[in-house]
């Protein structure tokens, strides 16, 4: 697809005798979405590990706007705008959550670690820039009033809520959410889904990674179907829907198939 802002091609990564991900071609419509499922185990996340640079391909090649990322490393990554969030979430609980948005930043920015501690006067600027985009992002994903709290005192449902802020600090161009509904209740999933629609309405690109089959029909322009590794389908939410390779693997009738949670 030539309007891909993400291509990818023949992605591959083994674990000893473990094929998880196997020759994956995958392209990210600029300004759209493009939703990742399959079954447990399927190599979701090692893809987005794999297109993020936190583990390096067996085989393939990732290619952003143009640009090749294959075996960079995920700060390199990130900072070309290839971002991610984590299915685990890793945010420090005594910190704040402005403190935690702003932990994301720095890994990037120019003036980095030691000019921190330093407090140059270039850090001291590019810090105010930063703390005002922070406090814009958690203005509008409701959480201005808890940017002093400590992560660890918030509901999850918000914790949730910083994880994508602290990706959106890197004002990345492909934006890679793996299980953001996870855990979170309906109103919060409803919440989810206004906040993603807004972000992709403001032209972002993104990659969904989501077990939540009602999610994924509501967001997803197209949608990418991976079983024990291997693209199984790929295509508009209407069509992939009705692929019997998929309702194979999401209902299990094929021996050995995982079921989906
Ligand atoms: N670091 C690793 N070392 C060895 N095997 C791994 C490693 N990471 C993942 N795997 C294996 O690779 C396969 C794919 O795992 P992956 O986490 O990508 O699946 P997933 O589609 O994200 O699943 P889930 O829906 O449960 O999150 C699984 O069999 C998993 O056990
Ligand atoms: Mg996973």
């Amino acid at each position: 697809m030539s309007d891909a802002i993400l291509s990818v091609r023949g992605l591959s990564r083994r674990f000893g005798g473990l094929q998880a991900v196997n020759a994956v071609d995958l392209d990210i419509p600029r300004g759209k979405l493009l939703a990742l499922i399959g079954p447990n185990g399927a190599g979701k996340s090692t893809t987005v590990n794999l297109l993020a640079g936190v583990l390096a391909p067996t085989a393939g090649r990732v290619v952003l706007d143009g640009r090749d990322l294959t075996g960079q490393p995920a700060h390199r990554v990130a900072a070309a705008g290839l971002v991610r969030t984590f299915q685990n979430g890793r945010l420090f609980k005594r910190l704040s959550v402005l403190e935690n948005v702003l932990v994301g930043a720095h890994a990037r920015h120019a003036t980095g670690f030691a000019s921190a501690v330093l407090r140059l006067p270039g850090f001291r600027a590019e810090e105010k820039a930063l703390r005002e985009s922070a406090l814009a992002l958690l203005d509008g994903l409701g959480l201005a009033a808890d940017a002093e709290r400590a992560v660890g005192e918030l509901p999850y449902g918000k914790q949730r809520k910083i994880e994508i802020a602290r990706a959106l600090i890197l004002a990345p161009r492909v934006l890679m959410l793996d299980e953001p509904a996870a855990g979170l209740n309906s109103g919060e999933v409803e919440e989810l889904i206004a906040y993603v629609s807004e972000l992709r309405g403001q032209g972002l690109s993104i990659l969904l990674i989501e077990h939540n089959m009602g999610l994924v029909m509501r967001l997803a322009d197209r949608i990418a179907v991976l079983n024990f590794g291997q693209l199984i389908a790929d295509g508009e939410p209407a069509e992939v829907r009705n692929t019997e390779a998929v309702i194979e693997a999401y209902l299990g009738r094929r021996k050995g198939a995982h079921a989906a949670h």
